[in-house]
């Protein structure tokens, strides 16, 4: 990787901590903690931390006497991890292939990564492998795309606008929406008992154009996609004509959300 190409990284993960977080990852965090059951003084393992919303909040449940560690394969966003929060202990590396020794932790979760692995299945076995005895294990993805209120028409104006790569950067995040193949995916992986809850959640942007400049300058990048400035600009004014509806009197952009909390127990 270029010096440029770690800037972009870093000025896209700031995006995405800027806008998407606070937005919409942020009100998750303490549920997902909540069905692992996180205590004081445990080790916890953040999978695919981004900027590391999940550790952060881990950190302030597993007090002094706990351990938080992030991994993930983005560079950019492991910087403004770690200048978030120096004490957690941030690690570059592969859901694939934990660089950690078996039973390092006492409870592993990822938050809204599942979806973006190649192969879903050896994440899972991962996790087992690093997980202590009697460890937990917690993951969230959203639900089906046609479930969301909005997402439908966002990937429907960047197909148009921006060609399938683009739409399919914005697909991706509803891989796993489907319950049945979640489940089936966690069977494989030899999880014999397996909970899944679908909650509702609120995304709240300050705005829709907020909403679109999270999406093209701050998720697309991550996803490799790189659109140019009068690209993004001509998609900001389209997207007034298609999501205009959402837009509150305050000109806030509010839309329901829903995702699904996966809990395991250490099995395999
Ligand atoms: C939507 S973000 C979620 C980040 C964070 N968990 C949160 O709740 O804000 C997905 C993250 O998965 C990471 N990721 C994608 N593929 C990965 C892989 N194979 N191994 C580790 N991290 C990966 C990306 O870099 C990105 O930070």
């Amino acid at each position: 990787m270029n010096e440029s190409e770690q800037v972009a990284g870093i000025s896209a993960a700031r995006a995405y901590e800027g806008l998407h977080v606070p937005a919409m990852f942020l009100e998750w965090a303490g549920p997902m903690l909540e069905v692992i059951a996180l205590r004081p003084g445990e080790r916890f393992l953040d999978v695919a931390c981004g900027t590391g919303v999940l550790a952060r909040e881990a950190s302030a449940r597993v007090g002094e006497s706990g351990r938080v560690t992030g991994l993930d394969l983005d560079p950019g966003m492991l910087v403004v991890a770690a200048e978030l929060a120096p004490a957690v202990i941030w690690k570059q590396g592969s859901a694939e292939a934990l660089p950690f020794p078996e039973g390092s932790f006492d409870a592993v979760a990822c938050q809204f990564g599942l979806m973006f692995f190649p192969d879903p299945v050896a994440t899972l076995r991962e996790m087992a492998r690093v997980l202590a005895p009697g460890g937990r294990i917690g993951v969230a993805v959203w639900d089906r795309l046609e479930h969301s209120p909005v997402y439908p028409r966002i990937v429907d104006l960047l197909e148009k606008n921006a060609g399938p790569e683009a739409a399919e950067a914005l697909r991706a995040p509803f891989g796993l929406g489907d319950r049945e193949k979640l489940e089936t995916l966690f069977a494989e992986a030899g999880f014999e008992s397996v909970t899944v809850e679908t909650r509702m959640g609120t995304a709240h942007f300050p705005s829709l154009r907020s909403l679109m400049e999270a999406e093209l300058r701050g998720w697309l990048p991550v996803m490799g996609v790189v659109l140019e400035e009068a690209r993004i600009r001509h998609i900001l004014t389209e997207a007034e004509k298609a999501l205009g509806d959402f837009v509150t009197a305050d000109g806030a952009f509010v839309f329901d959300t829903s995702a699904h909390l996966v809990t395991a127990g250490y099995s395999i």
